[in-house]
């Protein structure tokens, strides 16, 4: 694909995203506009692409190529990072005097835009209009986002360009086939807190990994995702709505709302089963060697939401040391649960943290599937794949 810079601040991290495209296995050719030469050199973008960059000083050489039409027959996407207000009005009418625009109109199927400007500029009635030209056309925009912008005095707003990290999912998205299009997907990750003191709490080291997976496959294909996630250091996906909870009440009352009117929830986050008795309102202090704790049970989400359920197609996890298929089969009837997905705590595959997990599908009547060991992301996939055919006709 070519990763195109326009001339903004932000064209400073246009290497960081071929770097990102790159290690993401993605083969990748830079092009700029003169002015994103402002911010980037041409060696930087050469040295993150690999190859030489397509400018100006490449377009018209006499060695007989017309190169944006060579280099657009190449590609199978157009990343424009960043795009600025004016690269966004050249397009969207169709311009060509600068090699993006050349680009643009030269019959590359895929264009993902990562605007960058000032929230202004962002919200005027102008730019607005040529954003929806371009999604008029089949163009994808991803962001911008809200965080510090360049411009002196200015702070945060919504304007800022999308960090590199987040693009090889993204251009990833553009193939994807979108078949949660129109679905409502609510997931929950991560751990909860129950706090037995206002400094300590019980909790279990769930990173969330696997749940932001669901999310953001399921962006990927075309849903609306909600994201109900316990304490995690890790980013919300872009496109991704995410609320934020500790405890597993707050989680069950987060979810409530947005189940009603789900087509699929997926729960993957480590529930703590227990919680203090009586929360201390000050800091318990250690007097003796010995302290007795009394600890009740936490609402059972799963079991306090089938209450509401309707049509949803609703997904557990499960984490299991012995006997683990009966007891999720048996787990998947209780919790009238379509399937559970069973991990197991302590093997190479560990989930806890890990990139990686191994899951194995068992259904409430019992059909066991055994799947792989996969990275979170694919394994997301591969749940979503045999969430399909089990979801409601779309209502129109
Ligand atoms: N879960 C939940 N509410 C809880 C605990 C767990 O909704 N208070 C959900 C988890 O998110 C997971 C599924 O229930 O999707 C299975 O969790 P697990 O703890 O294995 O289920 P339990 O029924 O609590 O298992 P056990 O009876 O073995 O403790």
């Amino acid at each position: 694909m070519v990763v195109a810079a326009t001339g903004g601040v932000a064209a400073i991290k246009t290497p960081a995203v071929l770097r990102r495209l790159r290690e993401a296995g993605m083969g990748v050719r830079a092009a700029a506009t003169e002015d994103a030469y402002r911010f980037v050199t041409r060696l930087s973008l050469a040295v993150a692409a690999g190859s030489e960059p397509f400018d100006r000083s490449a377009w018209f050489t006499a060695d007989g190529q017309v190169r944006h039409l060579e280099w657009a027959a190449w590609a199978d996407a157009l990343v424009v990072a960043p795009a600025t207000a004016d690269a966004i009005s050249s397009a969207a009418s169709g311009r060509a005097d600068d090699v993006v625009s050349a680009l643009v109109i030269s019959g590359i199927p895929k264009v993902l835009w990562l605007p960058a400007m000032n929230t202004a500029m962002w919200s005027h009635p102008a730019v607005r209009r040529n954003v929806e030209r371009l999604e008029a056309d089949g163009h994808t925009l991803l962001g911008p986002v809200i965080g510090p912008l360049a411009a002196r005095g200015e702070g945060a707003g919504l304007g800022r360009m999308v960090e590199p990290d987040a693009v090889p999912a993204a251009v990833e998205a553009l193939f994807q086939e979108r078949d949660f299009e129109g679905r409502k997907v609510l997931v929950s990750a991560g751990p909860t807190r129950e706090y037995l003191d206002p400094v300590r709490f019980l909790s279990n080291p769930s990173s969330g990994k696997m749940g932001y997976a669901v999310a953001e496959a399921a962006r990927a294909r075309g849903a609306s995702v909600t994201l109900v996630s316990g304490p995690s250091a890790l980013d919300v996906p872009v496109g991704v709505e995410r609320i934020r909870v500790e405890s597993a009440g707050q989680m069950l009352g987060a979810l409530i709302g947005p189940f009603a009117d789900a087509d699929l929830l997926v729960m993957t986050a480590a529930v703590a089963d227990w919680r203090a008795a009586e929360v201390a309102t000050e800091k318990i202090a250690k007097f003796d060697e010995r302290q007795a704790l009394e600890l009740v049970r936490t609402p059972d989400i799963l079991m306090a939401l089938a209450e509401y359920r309707r049509d949803q197609v609703v997904v557990g996890f499960s984490m299991e040391t012995d006997k683990g298929v009966e007891r999720a089969a048996e787990k998947a009837r209780r919790k009238r649960l379509d399937f559970v997905c069973l991990n197991y705590p302590a093997t190479e595959d560990s989930a806890f943290g890990g990139d990686f997990n191994r899951v194995t599908v068992v259904t409430s009547n019992g059909e066991v599937e055994e799947l792989p060991r996969l990275r979170k992301r694919e394994l997301a996939d591969s749940i979503l794949d045999r969430v399909l055919p089990r979801l409601r006709p779309i209502q129109s």
